[in-house]
């Protein structure tokens, strides 16, 4: 029988140190113990026992973060990189992944503090600031069935809206210690998040947006942002350069003068300024775009909808096969469909329900249905548009909608490459809302809380998930800060405007696990 032991490692930091060893006596050892004498935090790596009698070496990876033992109830615990299921731990191990369990779910209560290693639920009551009134003021999600959404980490700062911290000022926000990343990472998410801000920056801006702020008056302003670079305001240069090492700016920012930001030029517009224009190019970035996880094959024609008729009225497709025979190369509609060479990018059912709230806000949009072709040469060829709106008279009405089809030359063209671009904008706006932020960001939040919370790190299952985990919590709570939040950088670039994240509710609703995996959700398209 393997005897486990726990030990306490004296710290001797960094280096190495010997030590006797009375095997019949101690056994091969399991875990350690370590208790942290000095007045600030280290970063403890791993531990390497040598020349263990009988054994040899016995490796304990840590990499966590280790405060003064004033900060701690309990010495904190490193288990060596052996891996056990709950029934086949070592019984001199068991108290120790129990207590370390604990630690990690804590008591639920108070203010999490920098050095705190909790692990806790808390729905999203933070996103909207009502005290600065009711424009601020955003719906709670999750933990009602009007609002569902994933769980997100618990900061115990004020219960209801948690007060928001000032990104000018700081971008410390509570998660458990070992998730916080380093600077490299928050140069990434700053430039992000500064690039999509930084349409909103007036009047730093209005040199480019000059007659109509937020919009960009011809071509040569949006080949602007690639060739010059827009400038940032010295404030936000300062926030960047208190953060952020210096060989990271280059990254953010172009070099010379450090007050412009680095757009790098897409390749399609380094080839040809007019490429995207052309439907080829819009049906490539269907598939190569940002958002390819939409587009599916169509069984049904005309397409139908999910939509409740008795709340939405007829919402089937309006687009007819006269539209769209002339371009199958010679095939009827049933035979594409038979042969899966008919596609759709369908955003009718997400965004009609939406409409008429997102309406009230400056931004207009359609809710949209793209049909396309997978041609004999393997590419796609967009067929048909039909963008839709609520019946004026009521929804029960069904929906009133208008069909666009490719045209040469003329208004008709100008028609078809604006519905090319209404598509483009609630395209990529669900990209980033749905695709990117929920059903990547927040719906993997709660897995990583049960998993620190439930599974010890002995555990093969952690094993195996927590690679997967890496920053996704401190992403997820700067997110909160300054890209989700009322007002955030996501509200002022996605066509849903404030209704972005109760639509994001919305749509969760929808949310299947098992559905997300491949190869079910190449099956389901
Ligand atoms: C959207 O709002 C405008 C006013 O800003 C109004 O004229 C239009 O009828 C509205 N459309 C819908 C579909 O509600
Ligand atoms: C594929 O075929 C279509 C229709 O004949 C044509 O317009 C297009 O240029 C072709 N694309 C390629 C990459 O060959």
């Amino acid at each position: 029988m393997i005897k486990n032991f726990i030990f306490y490692a004296i710290v001797f930091l960094p280096g190495s140190n010997t030590f006797d060893w009375d095997n019949e006596e101690i056994g091969t050892p399991g875990a350690f113990l370590i208790r942290n004498n000095h007045h600030s935090e280290f970063y403890l790596k791993s531990l390497t026992l040598e020349d263990v009698p009988s054994h040899g070496v016995i490796h304990f990876p840590c990499n966590s973060w280790v405060y003064p033992a004033s900060k701690y109830q309990n010495d904190r615990v490193f288990f060596s990189n052996k891996t056990y299921l709950p029934a086949e731990t070592p019984i001199s191990l068991l108290k120790y992944r129990e207590e370390e369990l604990e630690n990690l779910r804590g008591d639920g209560k108070g203010q999490l503090q920098e050095w705190d290693r909790v692990y806790d639920y808390e729905v999203y009551n933070d996103l909207g600031n009502p005290d600065k009134g009711p424009q601020h003021a955003r719906p709670v999600l999750g933990g009602s069935t009007e609002y569902p959404y994933p769980r997100r980490g618990r900061t115990g700062r004020a219960p209801e809206y948690e007060s928001r911290l000032n990104l000018a000022l700081s971008l410390n926000i509570y998660v458990p210690r070992d998730e916080r990343f380093g600077h490299l990472k928050l140069a990434d998410f700053l430039s992000y998040a500064l690039k999509s801000i930084v349409q909103v920056l007036k009047p730093e801006f209005e040199s480019i947006f000059d007659k109509t702020p937020n919009e960009f008056d011809s071509f040569e302003d949006v080949l602007k942002l690639y060739e010059g670079g827009l400038e940032v305001p010295e404030g936000v240069v300062k926030v960047i350069r208190d953060n952020v090492p210096l060989e990271m700016l280059k990254e953010i920012f172009r070099t010379d003068g450090e007050r412009f930001l680095k757009f790098p030029l897409p390749q399609v517009i380094a080839v040809d300024k007019f490429a995207w224009r052309t439907d080829e190019e819009f049906a490539r970035e269907m598939l190569a775009g940002i958002n390819p996880v939409m587009i599916r094959s169509l069984e049904e024609f005309p397409p139908a909808s999910k939509l409740d008729p008795k709340v939405y009225g007829d919402q089937t497709s309006t687009i007819t096969k006269e539209h769209i025979e002339s371009n199958l190369e010679g095939h009827t509609i049933n035979e594409v469909i038979i042969e899966r060479k008919l596609f759709i990018l369908d955003h009718h059912d997400a965004l009609m329900p939406y409409l008429r709230r997102i309406n009230s806000t400056s931004t207009k949009t359609y809710a949209s249905r793209t049909l396309l072709f997978l041609q004999k040469n393997g590419t796609l060829k967009p067929l048909a548009i039909e963008l839709s709106l609520p019946h004026p008279e009521g929804d029960q009405h069904g929906a009133i909608s208008k069909v666009f089809v490719p045209e040469e030359k003329g208004v008709e063209n100008s028609l078809w490459q604006l519905a090319k671009g209404y598509v483009g904008v609630v395209d990529s706006g669900y990209h980033q809302l749905i695709s990117h932020w929920l059903h990547t960001h927040a719906v993997i939040e709660p897995f990583i809380i049960a998993t620190n919370r439930q599974l010890s790190v002995l555990h093969p299952i952690y094993k195996l998930l927590h690679p997967h985990y890496r920053d996704t919590m401190n992403i997820n709570a700067l997110g909160r800060q300054i890209l989700i939040n009322a007002g955030g950088a996501l509200e002022v670039t996605v066509f849903t405007s404030k209704y972005s994240m109760e639509f994001s509710s919305m749509l969760y609703k929808d949310w299947v696990f098992p559905e997300q995996a491949l190869p079910q959700d190449l099956l389901k398209r």
